[in-house]
């Protein structure tokens, strides 16, 4: 914003439709010059050289893949302020568009033209580059005020620094005025209530995770601070007249929620759900990756009530003729994006259908219908698999013999390399991710709390969890920065121990919680967690050798400082 402000005489000498690459020396050195951070001037850079288009798309594909998929990794107050972003300068000396003008610029032959806040914008050499792929082109001789509205990821100074630097005119008055009077409807204006103790990571799409100090208060995690991770809006389901599709199937069937109740036994187990990007924040440390900027708290544990997915798939004719061809079973949500594109996953056959699998077609969460929030009224819920397969207002399923072809199994939820980048990212190289990798964290206490020295130890608590049904069997807890270890004691139920779970089946988190002495001399604690499965798979000690560009799958050590109040001032 302040380039284009700054610049915005420059620009206005040179061609109308001048073009980033046809930046004169002069408008380019005050570019650089004037972008705020180092990686947007390296942007800026790339941009200008050989492979500048490549380059843009690369570093846009995190705020991007936002765009068909709203992630997006700013902090709650920039998110929830919409009001910030409106303020596209207004100049005199470009020219006045009649609306009919930027209608018929819809196309990549004739230009594609946008119109936002009273300004025209000639984005066609943007359109290949747009990280939400052709959705831009919905846009189109239009406004992109209601589009903006479902995403709002666009609402930062970043899309509109590079939104800026393609103006070329002004809407007409007239025609600003007929916009005005068309009010924009809110696709999340029918979203739920929500707990106001969440910490909200977007507000559209709604994702929040609960404060880590409530965390641990309970094995079960109410529904109403269980994390919330959406896409999209919330759609608003009818039971009445809800449908689940079976497809891919000898006998392909069409169920009631009625019929999913009723036709199959209700089973009922207790799973924890964790997000791909829980921890994220830590990545984001070392280095900045794209997505949203979750805590320790984008993992959360309930009990399920519903039909296993196995009995649905045996009734719709699943038998080994079909496991001969088909190899996953792909969800369809009834959430949709602008295009009519709904969210999207898919799990390999053989754990939809193995007894041991444990995949339920759920329509209650501790004990009550599901929440809105949480799928109402069917979701898939998949133990030990990442939360993005979870997929929920399930609409069909489907066997088949490819995956999900999703924006979300295919261009996202992946690991790669900390060396790869956007320029290098292939997303086909690498699998989507299903079971996740070990992970522990510290919920009390708080990074950057204080203990007094007169309490002589301090007792730190956390949960752990390992994907596949790999049940946690040991969490070490060091207060000296891992010089020294104790073994910290397991919680595995509400009212105290449980018997451990079949082997292979160990779906729920462990809480856990060890009392340590303070050491004598020590001003501040690093206190520091890791756990260990029955595979005697292990947290990685630092999160530089497993940092990825898209900030998933960080489940190093976990760490908290904590200072010592001396009580002097008491005595
Ligand atoms: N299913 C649909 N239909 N739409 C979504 O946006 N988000 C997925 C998954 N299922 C999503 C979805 C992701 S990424 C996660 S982590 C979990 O839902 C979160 O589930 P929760 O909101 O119940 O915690």
């Amino acid at each position: 914003m302040l380039l284009l402000r700054r610049c915005h005489g420059l620009t206005r000498c040179g061609p109308l439709n001048i073009q980033r690459h046809q930046v004169t020396p002069a408008v380019a050195s005050c570019a650089v010059r004037l972008l705020s951070s180092r990686e947007d001037q390296r942007w800026y850079q790339r941009a200008h050289g050989p492979s500048w288009r490549h380059a843009l798309a690369g570093l846009l594909a995190g705020t991007g893949a936002v765009l068909a998929c709203g992630l997006h990794h700013h902090h709650k107050a920039e998110q929830a302020d919409t009001t910030r972003v409106q303020a596209i300068e207004k100049t005199s000396s470009l020219p006045i568009f009649t609306q009919k003008e930027v209608y018929s610029h819809r196309s990549l032959e004739n230009g594609v033209w946008v119109t936002y806040k009273g300004g025209v914008y000639d984005i066609t050499e943007f359109v290949s580059m747009h990280p939400g792929g052709d959705k831009i082109m919905l846009a189109a001789g239009g406004p992109l005020e209601p589009f903006w509205a479902l995403y709002a990821v666009h609402n930062s100074e970043h899309v509109l620094e590079m939104l800026s630097e393609y103006k070329v005119g002004e809407l007409s008055a007239a025609d600003v005025k007929k916009q005005q009077s068309v009010k924009s409807s809110d696709p999340y204006s029918s979203d739920p209530e929500r707990h106001p103790a969440l910490r909200i990571n977007s507000l559209k799409p709604f994702n929040a995770e609960p404060p880590s100090e409530i965390l641990s208060d309970s094995y079960i995690t109410p529904s109403a601070i269980f994390f919330k991770r959406n896409h999209l809006p919330v759609p608003a389901v009818d039971p009445a007249s809800y449908q689940l599709r079976v497809e891919g199937l000898p006998g392909e069937l069409t169920l009631s929620l009625e019929e999913l109740k009723t036709r199959f036994p209700k089973h009922t187990l207790t799973a924890t759900l964790q997000c791909a990007g829980n921890r994220r924040s830590e990545m984001n440390k070392v280095k900045q990756v794209k997505g949203l900027n979750w805590g320790i708290a984008a993992i959360s544990n309930a009990t399920w009530g519903g039909a296993r997915l196995r009995d649905v798939l045996l009734a719709a004719g699943y038998g080994p003729d079909v496991a001969r061809q088909a190899c996953h079973v792909q969800f369809e949500g009834l959430d949709k994006d602008v295009t009519g594109t709904t969210y999207g996953a898919s799990i390999p056959l053989n754990k939809a259908v193995s007894e041991e699998g444990d995949v339920l077609l759920a329509y209650e969460m501790n004990g009550e219908d599901l929440p809105a929030d949480h799928g109402y009224p069917v979701r898939v819920v998949v133990p030990g698999t990442v939360g993005a397969r979870n997929v929920k207002w399930l609409g069909k399923i489907i066997v088949s013999s490819e995956e999900s072809s999703s924006h979300w199994q295919q261009n996202d939820y992946k690991g790669f390399s900390p060396g790869t980048d956007w320029d290098t990212v292939d997303f086909k190289a690498a699998p989507a991710i299903q079971e996740l990798p070990i992970q522990s964290a510290i919920t009390t206490p708080a990074d950057g709390a204080a203990v007094d020295r007169s309490a002589e130890e301090v007792t730190v608590k956390g949960y752990a969890w390992s994907g596949g049904g790999r049940e946690v069997v040991r969490v070490d807890v060091s207060v000296d920065g891992g010089k020294t270890w104790q073994v910290a004691q397991l919680r595995s139920g509400e009212k105290g121990p449980e018997p451990s779970p079949p082997p292979g089946r160990a779906w729920a988190w462990k809480l856990w919680e060890v009392t340590a002495p303070l050491p004598p001399d020590a001003q501040e604690l690093e206190i520091v967690c890791k756990a260990v499965d029955n595979s005697y798979n292990m947290q990685p000690d630092t999160v530089p050798p497993i940092w990825n560009l898209r900030g998933v799958l960080s489940n190093a050590w976990h760490r908290v400082k904590v200072t010592i109040r001396e009580d002097d001032s008491e005595e």
